[in-house]
């Protein structure tokens, strides 16, 4: 995969998913602005990048990577303290924790923060995208990217669009997804429920 063909994404929360998804990114050649309030959490993300149990060592145990990208690839994210690094990003990824109000706050700040275009999606597990989507003034641009854990390994991308997601940002995120290696399948918002497609029928 060639840097070309991903864009710079954002990740807001260096936690499990956070990191994970950042160093996805990163492996196959995108530049990532991860934010975290936390300077402890930002910390860890970073050992855990490289020697976590399915970091960037172990991608190179496995020969999924060379030892040689291990620095190589870390250098493209960068860690961040404050939102507002995410200007630059063309698709942002919310990854902080599964607390409502939280995520709302987030959302409300990222539109204000964000490039005018740009998408802002969520990993949320089963909060209703519409709910941070109406947080927003740009209800379009908004959607759901749940990513199965380990998010450097599992492929399943659950992309969740709500009645007002412009059709232009799916295939923006489902084209990143692919040049990720992963498997997006779009799926609709359930208003009235908690989780998409993969928890619900998991937890049924
Ligand atoms: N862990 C999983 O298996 C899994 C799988 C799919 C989806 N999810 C979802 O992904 C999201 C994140 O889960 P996680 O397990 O990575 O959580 P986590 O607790 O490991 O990480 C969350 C991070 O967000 C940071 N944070 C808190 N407030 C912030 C803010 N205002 N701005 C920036 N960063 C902030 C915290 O410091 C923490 O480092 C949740 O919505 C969760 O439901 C988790």
């Amino acid at each position: 995969m060639s840097a070309a063909a991903v864009e710079t994404v954002g990740v807001i929360g260096a936690g499990v998913m956070g990191t994970g998804i950042a160093q996805a990114v990163a492996v196959a050649g995108g530049a990532v602005v991860c934010v975290d309030t936390s300077a402890a959490a930002r910390e860890r993300a970073r050992r855990q990048l490289v020697e976590g149990r399915f970091g960037l060592r172990a991608a190179v145990e496995r020969g999924k990577l060379a030892a040689a990208d291990v620095d190589r690839v870390a250098a493209r994210i960068s860690w961040e303290s404050e939102l507002s690094a995410v200007a630059g990003a063309a698709v942002v990824i919310e990854a902080v924790p599964e607390d409502l109000a939280l995520k709302v706050r987030v959302f409300r700040e990222l539109d204000r923060v964000a490039a005018a275009g740009a998408v802002l999606a969520t990993n949320s597990s089963g909060f209703p995208v519409g709910a941070l989507a109406a947080a927003t003034d740009r209800p379009t641009r908004v959607l759901g990217w749940h990513w199965s854990s380990p998010a450097q390994i599992m492929r399943f991308a659950e992309i969740v669009v709500t009645e007002h997601t412009d059709p232009d940002a799916v295939a923006t995120v489902t084209r990143l997804a692919h040049g990720l290696g992963k498997n997006p399948v779009v799926v609709r918002d359930a208003p009235m429920a908690w989780g998409y497609v993969a928890n619900r029928v998991y937890w049924a």
